[in-house]
């Protein structure tokens, strides 16, 4: 039963004046279980908008969407998943520890499990020593950091993030990326969204690229990864430069010399090098990033 399958989603908004503003057109998607999938776009491309369907805050004007294989609605299939919305808000009058335990209530934990499970999860997300405050005396990432914390409280099987990393420090943003690691390890599904490449590249093993209402592309990551390699930085010593002049050209550098080797020279030029005594100091693939892909698909539909 896959966590997650959306059928030709669509939503549209009655704006200001009755406008109506298509923020989804027939969106189509299937994460499968233990997957990592990150959600990319640009903003108001529609990220939000699918997730508060999916998570049943908000209806579709058409299409279906099912949690591990109920309509996202119903009470079976949220109580499997762990929400962080957008810009998380809470009763800010209550202490962390307290919204925990309603949380827990909320998802029918036991009152033992409860005080266990709060306090690991405030202690993943650095909070043991405000978890006593007020929320309203929380910065902004502190609030952030609660909203993972009470997405991972009852350790549900699906996580979906609206944005995870937004508003966190670095140290936050690893954090995060670490705990999402270590969901899959778990065999854990996590949907998320985000704006930063570098994320989707450190810990996804797909992502869906959506603009202006529509995916735009589904990719395996590392395939984006390895497909994109263009060539090889390297450096070498220990053999005459010249040897290489047929195909590339060196720049002398701290006494090595440095070049790119075209990917289909490669093989060549290390039976060169090794053949003439050279020795690799560093080595490193050129890739056509996942940032350029998205930039072009971005740029081709505005
Ligand atoms: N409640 C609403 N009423 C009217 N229009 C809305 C509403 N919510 C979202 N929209 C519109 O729907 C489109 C998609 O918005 P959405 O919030 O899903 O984008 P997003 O990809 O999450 O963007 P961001 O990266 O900025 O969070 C935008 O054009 C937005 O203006
Ligand atoms: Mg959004």
């Amino acid at each position: 039963m896959n966590p997650i399958e959306i059928e030709h989603l669509s939503k549209s908004y009655r704006g200001r004046r009755g406008k109506v503003v298509a923020a989804l057109k027939d969106l189509s998607l299937t994460v499968a279980l233990g997957e990592v999938f990150g959600f990319l776009g640009p903003n108001g491309a529609g990220k939000s908008t699918t997730i508060k369907t999916l998570v049943g805050q908000i209806r579709p004007t058409n299409g279906t969407a099912c949690l591990f294989g109920q309509p996202t609605g119903a009470a079976g299939a949220r109580i499997q998943v762990g929400y962080l919305p957008e810009n998380p808000t809470f009763y800010d009058f209550l202490t962390a520890q307290e919204y925990l335990t309603m949380v827990g209530r909320v998802f029918g934990m036991a009152g033992e499990s409860i005080s266990s499970e709060s306090e690991r999860v405030l202690d993943l997300m650095a909070l043991t020593e405000a978890a006593r405050r007020p929320i309203r005396g929380y910065s902004k990432g502190m609030v952030q950091r609660l909203g993972i914390a009470q997405a991972l409280l009852h350790d549900p099987d699906l996580l979906i993030l609206d944005e995870p990393m937004s508003g966190l420090d670095p140290v936050g943003r690893a954090l995060v990326k670490q705990i999402i690691l270590d969901l899959k390890q778990q065999g854990k599904t996590v949907f998320f969204s985000t704006h930063v490449i570098a994320d989707v590249e450190a810990v996804c093993d797909r992502v869906g690229i959506i603009a202006a209402g529509q995916m735009q592309a589904v990719l395996n990551v590392s395939d984006v990864l390895k497909s994109g390699i263009e060539g090889y930085s390297v450096k070498v010593s220990g053999c005459s430069a010249d040897l290489f002049l047929d195909y590339t050209i060196f720049k002398q550098e701290d006494g090595w010399w440095s070049t790119t080797v075209p990917r289909g020279q490669y093989r060549e030029f290390m039976e060169r090098l090794f053949a003439n005594d050279g020795q690799i100091e560093f080595i490193e693939p050129q890739r056509r990033s996942l940032e350029a892909l998205f930039l072009d698909i971005i740029d081709q539909v505005s």
